[in-house]
């Protein structure tokens, strides 16, 4: 078959491996280092990837895999932990570097051929080990070195098994698509069949297949994953497709009605809508503690949906925007690539349904679903909008959830989005939001004493929300968001700015 298996060993890059030959055009898929023989066998991919991982190979209790991998006649690549593995395996030698390798290193070529066809020598290339090859297993030879590692690179060509001590997935590794396609096109002979288009165009079919002319139900949150879900179903089934958004009156100003709008308008989905804010709201009432407000709004949200699904008559099908780093199979190797797992239940839909489950974008990752999105036609904007949580205001209204402190909150945080979108800041923000918290101070406005409520502005950056650094605003900036929220907001007086990241912080309060 025309795709990758990459066995996970733990990288913290290993979905960037994936990623990296998906964009170059051929399908690969994540499986974990233990994936058996007779599923690789089954599965019968083009190329196997082996990927990094945090130990060492001669380590009691390091991932191994079985060296009959080898001899399967498939083309295998081994990147750092994984060309050590492959050595260790096949009767090399792995051993502790005297010098450990992080960072740029440069790469002498010694054969243009192979694995390193074009690739240029003293180009630079991203290292991150602790071992290194000191023995190369029977018919390998190593064609490039750098300073600290003879065996930065080696091939066996006549098996096709091959190996690099650098990271080709990362950008730093100035050649790294050219090491990659050399690896799938020119060695492992894969073509290049993977674009949106074709996927496009193949899932419009298998939906087809699945569903045939039968109803299914989409709910909408408001983010990328379920519109794009719900685009794609509707291109395959029309009107057999119901969305249904639930207005939980815990969304930012004017997000509702805009979003509902465009649902409509420029998508023509077919779209149940049910403001069901006061439910909410009642089912809140006197409630503070986080973990409760969590669980009472997603209970709320399944009631809701189960309604309305009933209401269609007799539904089989529920589409949900299911993604692919949900899906990895992973399972936890010793390293970050394993801990890296939200606890948020991002798209808020009800689990345990009694649905057969539609997921088209299921072999996606976020980008690529972002790039889908786009050729939906979906704006720009929409699709790098910050993320924004499942339980909305309310896990910023520090404390109880009330309609005067949801609309006093909803006012801050429209104001700070104007000043952040003004300041050109957006996009090189992960999230920009304004907290309300509980308490209340004393000021001075006009010669009278003030006794009102405290905004927090928090601004920060990430990657993945795993971790973030808060952003460290100009203070003009800050001072113009201060002084617009406080002059123009009736009940607030004091703006507080948020200097902690995560960790010791989350980026949420609550
Ligand atoms: P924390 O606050 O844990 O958040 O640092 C990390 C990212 O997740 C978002 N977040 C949520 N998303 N449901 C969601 O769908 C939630 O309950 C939730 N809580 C936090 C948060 O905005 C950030 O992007």
């Amino acid at each position: 078959m025309n795709k990758v298996l990459v066995l996970d060993f733990g990288s913290q890059y290993t979905q960037l491996i994936a990623r990296k030959i998906r964009e170059l055009g051929v399908f690969s898929e994540i499986v974990p280092y233990d994936f058996s023989l007779t599923r690789i066998r089954r599965d019968a991919p083009g190329a196997i990837v082996l990927s990094g991982g945090p130990q060492s190979v001669y380590e009691v209790g390091a991932p191994h895999i079985s060296a009959d991998v080898f001899r399967l006649g498939i083309p295998v690549l081994g990147i750092c932990y994984g060309l050590q593995l492959m050595a260790h395996l096949l009767d090399g030698k792995v051993v502790p570097s005297r010098h450990r390798e992080y960072g740029f290193a440069s790469l002498e070529v010694t054969q243009r051929r192979g694995l390193l066809r074009g690739v240029r020598s003293g180009s630079q290339v991203w290292m991150s080990h602790g071992d290194k090859v000191s023995v190369l297993p029977p018919g390998f030879i190593a064609s490039g070195f750098t300073s600290n590692c003879e065996t930065a690179v080696v091939e066996n060509r006549e098996q096709t098994l091959f190996g690099v001590q650098f990271h080709p997935e990362v950008i730093h590794t100035k050649q790294g698509n050219k090491v990659l396609s050399n690896f799938l096109f020119e060695l492992a002979g894969l073509n290049k069949d993977w674009t949106m288009e074709s996927f496009v165009v193949n899932k419009i079919k298998e939906i087809h297949h699945q569903v045939g002319k039968r109803k299914v139900i989409c709910g909408l949150s408001g983010g990328v994953d379920s519109l794009v879900t719900s685009l794609i179903v509707h291109r395959a089934i029309k009107d057999n497709l119901h969305c249904i958004f639930v207005n939980n009156g815990l969304l930012r100003k004017g997000q509702y009605h805009e979003l509902m709008a465009s649902f409509r308008k420029k998508f023509a989905l077919n779209v149940i809508d049910v403001d069901a804010s006061e439910v909410f709201l009642k089912k809140l009432q006197g409630v503070s503690s986080p973990e409760r407000k969590r669980k009472i709004i997603g209970r709320v949200f399944i009631e809701i949906f189960e309604e309305e699904a009933k209401k269609l008559g007799i539904v089989d099908f529920l589409a949900q925007g299911t993604i692919y780093p949900d899906v990895i199979e992973s399972k936890p190797v010793r390293g970050p690539s394993s801990s890296i797992k939200s606890h948020h239940n991002v798209g808020g839909l009800p689990k345990g349904l009694r649905f057969k489950l539609v997921e088209p974008l299921k072999e996606l990752f976020k980008d690529e679903v972002r790039t889908l999105g786009k050729e939906l036609g979906i704006d720009p904007d929409f699709i790098h909008q910050h993320p924004f949580p499942g339980p909305g205001l309310a896990v910023r209204v520090i404390g109880e959830v009330t309609e005067e402190r949801l609309q006093i909150l909803r006012e801050a945080d429209a104001i700070l989005l104007e000043e952040i979108c003004k300041a050109r800041l957006y996009h090189k923000l992960w999230q920009a939001f304004a907290i309300l918290l509980p308490v209340r101070a004393v000021g001075v406005m006009g010669d009278r004493r003030t006794y009102q409520r405290v905004v927090v502005i928090r601004l920060v950056q990430s990657v993945d929300g795993m971790t973030a650094n808060w952003y460290p605003a100009e203070s003009h900036l800050l001072s113009r968001i201060s002084n617009r929220i406080v002059n123009e907001i009736d009940g607030i007086n004091r703006v507080l700015y948020d200097i902690t990241s995560k960790p010791p912080g989350t980026i949420e309060w609550e």
